[in-house]
């Protein structure tokens, strides 16, 4: 199947058909879940050469045997052919977390004598620690976009960036950021808007990665990483996975193959909730910043269209009242679970500052009176009413409730039951 951007098929038919090669002539109607850890071998000579061929980061040969499932899994394999479809990649490689899948890029980079990464903040900061450390070999410099032509030396293997950019979605041009990198190559994590909002690799970045745990699961039920490359890039991929061994399990492979295919349905969903909310919440008295690239003057270099289709369903308030009343709203939503990850059918509050980006150096760190949303799939008023209620709840608790507030949330309760 090609690759959606020049394919006559439609983005939505390819997340719901693509992996399926063969399943149809098989007599099921879904793929079966392989749970073989080995492969029989017909004779010696083939079996080795096949043990070769996958180790080195090859493809299975037609009729070759897996040989063993740290090198293939039929499962994985098709996941990571539908994901490279949906991405416009040549193929993908698949890992246990999202943050194997970094650390085969990082190796693979170190390993081949180009040690030095260039990366913009902010990242996730699982990201942001592993590249501060230079845990696996590497070393970082951390500059804006405008910075990174002129911090390109001989030894730097990546330009790494996210955008949206967790946990206050700004947006960085691929496209600029791929021509400042000249022959570096581009790592772009697309885990926050996921190929329905964006295709990084149409855009000139080399590898596209993705925590699967988030959007492409949805169900806040399976952990898995992927990175949509180029065929060279594939091979040395799949050649750190075989040996490191961070490979996706078969059943995370069939929950996250069967994932693309609900995935333009639940994100434009996710989105059109995650708009309203954002719109309502804009303005609020008790916020001092929606941060949301869709509201007003939030995405100054036009990307929203050009780049990115549609702003997605996280959003980050600033609480006026400052990490105080950030930790009071955290605690206080009550439909929306306080919990760590995003993308999933059901929202989630966290506080980034002391959470995903604890480890992030206190000059990086973001704003302590910032929480971020990720909205699932609940209705918009139910989502509304927990959100404005923990707001009302984040003020200091012996004031007395404060009337503006509830003044904001009536327009909306009119709205809704008018
Ligand atoms: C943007 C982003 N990238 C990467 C990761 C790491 O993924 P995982 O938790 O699957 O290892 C996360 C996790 O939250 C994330 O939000």
């Amino acid at each position: 199947m090609k690759p959606h951007s020049d394919s006559a098929v439609h983005f939505d038919t390819l997340a719901v058909h693509g992996g399926m090669a063969g399943v149809r002539e098989s007599g099921s109607h879904v793929p079966t879940i392989d749970l073989s850890t080995t492969n029989p071998l017909s004779d010696v000579l083939t079996g080795g050469d096949s043990y070769e061929n996958l180790a080195t980061g090859g493809d299975l040969a037609p009729g070759a045997s897996a040989v063993y499932q740290r090198l293939w899994q039929p499962g994985v394999a098709r996941f990571e052919e539908s994901l490279a479809v949906l991405e416009g990649t040549d193929g993908a490689v698949a890992f246990a977390t999202g943050m194997a899948a970094l650390a085969a890029c990082l190796l693979a980079t170190a390993a081949a004598g180009k040690p030095h990464v260039v990366a913009v903040r902010p990242l996730y900061g699982g990201t942001d620690h592993v590249l501060a450390t230079g845990l696996l070999g590497t070393t970082v410099s951390w500059v804006d976009a405008a910075g990174i032509a002129a911090a390109i030396t001989p030894t730097t293997g990546l330009v790494v960036i996210e955008t949206p950019a967790n946990p206050t979605l700004e947006l960085v041009d691929i496209a600029a950021v791929s021509r400042a990198a000249g022959d570096v190559p581009v790592l772009v994590d697309n885990t926050f808007a996921s190929p329905v909002l964006q295709q990084p690799a149409l855009h000139g970045a080399t590898l596209v990665l993705h925590s699967a745990t988030k959007y492409l699961g949805g169900h806040g039920d399976v952990m898995g990483g992927v990175v949509a490359t180029t065929t060279e890039w594939v091979v040395r991929l799949r050649q750190v996975r075989a040996l490191t061994g961070g490979l996706l399990n078969p059943f995370a492979g069939y929950l996250l193959h069967r994932g693309l295919r609900t995935l333009p349905v639940r994100v434009r969903a996710q989105q059109d909730t995650a708009r309203q909310l954002a719109e309502l919440l804009d303005g609020h008295p008790a916020l001092n910043r929606v941060h949301y690239p869709s509201l007003p003057g939030q995405d100054p270099q036009g990307l929203l269209g050009r780049q990115l289709h549609g702003p997605g369903s996280l959003i980050a308030i600033e609480l006026a009242g400052g990490y105080d009343a950030a930790a009071r709203f955290t605690e206080a939503c009550r439909l929306i679970t306080h919990a760590v990850s995003l993308g999933g059918v059901d929202s989630l509050v966290q506080h980034p500052a002391s959470l995903t980006h604890r480890p992030v150096e206190a000059s990086a760190k973001p704003n302590a009176a910032v929480v971020r949303l990720s909205i699932g799939l609940e209705h918009v008023d139910d989502l509304a009413a927990d959100i404005l209620q923990a707001l009302a709840a984040a003020q200091e608790p012996d004031e007395p409730l404060d009337e503006e507030l509830v003044r904001a949330a009536e327009p909306f309760a009119q709205q809704q039951h008018a």
